[in-house]
């Protein structure tokens, strides 16, 4: 039945809801055996054989608690970027003392720096002025970059971008130097008293804040808009001292993908890669719930089922609305309403719906738990010490139930060896990582 009958057609809301359960349910058993895939593709990785994770160095240990003094640091995310000035006392504490935020997108600004038209120098020259108005005139600052895209590190200040991930696709920036490009960008804005120092992932950077005051922190990971982790390696390949990998683990590509998550990457801008990260990360689940309602629409022949076309019409704010949603299922309602122009909804087709955001969030969370018990196994395999996973991001921030699905997902994997295990929120932690690498 195409989309836009008048008249919808019946659709067994109850079998379609087991059949949507059935594949994206993840079992305690499923969990334990992504780990174990996880763990080994960790190992490959690191030796250098082929590996859907790229298990990148970033040069840096965890810090001491000791690093003093006052850094710049630049936070580019995303679509987002920060920039501040903190100040280390030495004794595992940092204060912020100036901070700024700007989009490098903004429709009705009419500018857009992440466009495939836009130049590296464009974009770089852009962060460049907003360093230049944060840094104190007058005082030389030591500047940290959170960088959080797969870069190719050679030193802590040399990182090449192996490709751009979140649909972002400035040109002129994949295969360069990122600090290099940094640089050139404040010479040519006249910032000559700030000195990058140090490039490093966001993963890499909120395992430093978190680590700086709590010593048993030794993983970090991002569950917001992207998704990936990273552990500290006890004894690195390149060296044979501890180091942060950072693992790209939004790349591991060994968990099965159910028929929504076929179409969502193959209209995606980089079909094959990423493809965890499609499944659980902020910037894709609410395009999961899209395909999936699509389907739902085109099974039921329900006329509402045409906006489905739209890339992003369903926003990460609907999915949290939908999951905290009850008796009646009011927001449910509201949202079908509003973004989908579906006033007539039955009850059973409200409760289809949050039944399918309940699943696609459960997934996202017992899916990242796997992968949390994969680098814990690794780092420790019989789980004889205290570990801290310290993680940032609205996923795990904001999205109700969310955080407490991850720790049940690590009882899954791990069962009472998970009484070892806390994950704490380690917020805007890059950030503050970002001037803890600069101090180092
Ligand atoms: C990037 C990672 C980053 C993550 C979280 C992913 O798309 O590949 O480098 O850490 O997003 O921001």
């Amino acid at each position: 039945m195409p989309w836009g009958a008048t008249q919808p057609t019946p659709v067994n809301l109850s079998a379609f809801t087991s059949e949507l359960s059935s594949q994206l349910t993840v079992s305690d058993a499923q969990l334990a055996q992504l780990a174990e895939r996880f763990r080994l593709a960790m190992v490959a990785g690191l030796a250098g054989q082929p590996s859907s994770l790229k298990m990148l160095p970033s040069f840096i240990n965890r810090p001491t608690g000791k690093e003093k003094g006052s850094a710049i640091a630049v936070d580019f995310g995303g679509t987002n970027v920060r920039v501040l000035r903190a100040e280390l006392d030495g004794q595992g504490a940092c204060t912020i003392q100036a901070r700024n935020r700007f989009a490098l997108k903004d429709a009705a600004a009419g500018y857009d720096y992440t466009a495939a038209d836009v130049p590296a120098e464009k974009l770089f020259g852009y962060i460049a002025q907003q360093i230049g108005q944060i840094a104190q005139p007058g005082v030389v600052s030591p500047l940290g970059h959170t960088f959080s895209f797969p870069c190719q590190q050679f030193a802590l200040n040399r990182a090449q971008l192996i490709h751009w991930t979140k649909e972002i696709k400035t040109s002129g920036v994949e295969g360069q130097d990122i600090s290099a490009l940094l640089e050139a960008a404040l010479a040519k804005a006249n910032v000559t008293n700030v000195r990058p120092q140090a490039v490093i992932n966001d993963t890499v950077g909120t395992l430093l804040a978190a680590a700086y005051g709590q010593p048993d922190v030794d993983i970090a990971s991002i569950c917001g808009t992207g998704h990936n982790t990273c552990y500290l390696e006890p004894k690195h390949p390149l060296n044979g001292q501890p180091m942060i990998v950072n693992m790209e683990s939004g790349n591991f590509d060994e968990v099965p993908q159910t028929k929504h998550d076929r179409a969502l990457d193959e209209a995606s801008d980089r079909p094959g890669f990423q493809k965890l990260e499609k499944m659980v990360s902020g910037y894709y689940l609410a395009e999961v719930v899209r395909t999936i309602l699509a389907d739902l629409a085109e099974q039921g022949g329900y006329a509402w089922g045409a906006c489905l076309t739209q890339r992003q019409l369903i926003q990460g704010r609907d999915l949290d609305n939908i999951l905290a949603d009850k008796g009646d299922l009011p927001a449910t309602k509201t949202f079908m309403a509003e973004r989908l122009g579906a006033t007539e909804c039955t009850p059973e087709l409200l409760a289809a719906v949050k039944a399918a955001v309940t699943l696609v969030a459960t997934r996202s969370a017992r899916l990242v738990a796997a992968t949390f018990a994969g680098a814990l196994l690794h780092i420790d395999p019989k789980l004889e010490r205290r570990h801290v996973i310290a993680i940032d991001g609205s996923l795990y921030e904001k999205m109700p139930g969310y955080a407490a699905m991850i720790s049940e997902g690590l009882r899954g994997a791990l069962g009472v060896r998970a009484a070892q295990v806390s994950t704490i929120l380690a917020k805007d932690g890059s950030g503050v990582g970002a001037a803890i690498a600069a101090a180092v």
